[in-house]
């Protein structure tokens, strides 16, 4: 008799900078939908690059391994990308990890980017390529935008760039503040960052 087909290890390694509640719905979307059984992918460790990020005792509760690379003692951007990309290698010995950006407030370096070509995503609270960069609730009411919403994009070079895996739409409502749409889009990066990620598993195979 065969035995049943294995998927190879596929580590989840996710950056965040805060709250990480990205972070936990992609957790939660590993265990509710198997991605383990189905892909051989589980979420490998949660990394900060602030000591203080709230998502990390969250992780750690979790059972999920955490880490922090603290910018702040890096001489430049070169530096540590250097150090992150050795923290992300800890957990991930066949570079296969898919490395998620949940929150993760640095600009990475393109060497960075080259590294994980095609295997980095990002969650960016803004419908691409509309309002790149910081700011992006308070720019989109300013601007008069009836609509505002978020991408799940894959990480190129240029910031906020990259192909668009998966995007949410939510109405901009009058005299809403940069707070309660931020709010309103936050539930939906909930819903399609696991599915651009379920989606990017399924198609990359085992
Ligand atoms: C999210 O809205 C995410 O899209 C945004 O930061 C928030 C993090 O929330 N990311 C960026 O602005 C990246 N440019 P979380 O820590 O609760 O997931």
């Amino acid at each position: 008799m065969n035995e049943p087909v294995r998927p190879l290890p596929r580590p989840l390694v996710i950056l965040i900078s805060g709250t990480g509640s990205n972070m936990q719905a992609i957790v939660r979307a590993a265990q509710a939908q198997r991605w383990r059984e189905r892909f051989g992918a589980f979420v490998a460790a949660v990394i900060s690059n602030r000591p203080d990020a709230k998502g990390l005792a969250w992780a750690a509760g979790q059972g999920v391994p955490t880490a922090v690379v603290d910018h702040t003692v890096y001489p430049s951007r070169e530096a540590f990308d250097t150090a992150l990309a050795e923290a992300i290698g800890r957990y991930d010995p066949h570079g296969r990890a898919l490395v998620l950006l949940a929150g993760f407030m640095r600009i990475l370096t393109p060497g960075f980017v080259q590294r994980y070509a095609g295997r980095l995503l990002n969650i960016h609270p803004s419908l691409l390529p509309a309002f790149p960069g910081l700011h992006t609730h308070r720019r989109a009411i300013e601007a008069g935008c009836r609509f505002a919403g978020a991408t799940v994009h894959q990480v190129t070079a240029e910031l906020d760039h990259g192909p668009i895996l998966e995007q949410a739409v939510v109405p901009i409502l009058p005299g809403d503040t940069p707070e309660a749409l931020a709010a309103r889009v936050l539930t939906q990066e909930h819903l399609i960052y696991p599915r651009a990620i379920e989606r990017w598993l399924r198609e990359a195979g085992a």
